[in-house]
């Protein structure tokens, strides 16, 4: 691999993700939203941003954000191994997957790039936890039992934190932050892929806005 800038550790992304408690999901179709993006992110101080590699332009935007040294920028949507490379070498500092598939999994641990795999079952929690993994991403979190299954989890696995994403909005997103399981939730809801697709950008600086001011009111959660 080329080199690429030193990663961060993983308890250093995940505090990260916990001080800035609300990660946008973004799939975003036209590399030029990039800029736009990161200064409506910027601007409303959501520092966590995952770009999935879903779309053509995704690798590419991710890139982009990754050089904006006031945002912590990572890779979702990681299917395949070698798209862990990828992201690593467009500057992701965290790898996020919709499921937990052991083979992206050992990828991320051999380059050091914290993982956050998708879990939706009390199996899927054990063997994040049999990889090590302090967090994982509860997808789809509001299909897959909401934050009654959430607390389940933690009831009998307390030692994993968790990031649900998925269903996830400004009106339940507290539900969620309430829980001392939860790292930060993740959602689409602040920069949604139709009000990209149509450069709605006033319109996404306030749904950013919003997202922080309850990332702002839910600050200190944990610790509480
Ligand atoms: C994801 O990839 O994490 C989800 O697509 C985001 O879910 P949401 O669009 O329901 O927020």
């Amino acid at each position: 691999m080329e080199s690429c800038p030193p990663l961060p550790d993983t308890a250093e992304v995940l505090a990260r993700i916990r001080s800035a408690s609300v990660v946008p999901v973004l799939v975003v179709d036209d590399v030029q939203a990039a800029a736009p993006l990161a200064e409506a992110l910027a601007e409303s101080r959501l520092h966590c941003v995952e770009v999935t590699l879903r779309t053509e332009a995704g690798l590419r935007v991710l890139r982009r954000l990754a050089d904006r040294p006031e945002l912590l920028a990572g890779a979702g949507t990681v299917l395949e191994p070698q798209q862990v490379d990828q992201a690593v070498q467009a500057g992701a500092r965290f790898v996020v997957s919709p499921g937990l598939d052991p083979v992206v999994v050992e990828r991320c641990l051999e380059l050091g790039v914290p993982v956050l795999p998708g879990v939706a079952t009390a199996g899927e929690v054990l063997r994040a936890r049999r990889f090590g993994l302090p967090a994982a991403k509860f997808f789809p979190a509001e299909q897959s039992g909401g934050v009654p299954a959430l607390r389940a989890f933690a009831s009998a696995i307390p030692d994993i934190a968790f990031m649900p994403t998925g269903g996830i909005g400004q009106d339940n997103a507290a539900a969620y932050l309430d829980e001392p399981s939860v790292l930060g939730v993740g959602g689409s809801w602040m920069a949604p892929r139709d009000l990209l697709a149509r450069r709605a950008w006033d319109r996404i600086r306030t749904l950013c806005a919003q997202a922080a001011q309850l990332a702002a009111t839910t600050a200190g959660r944990q610790s509480a």
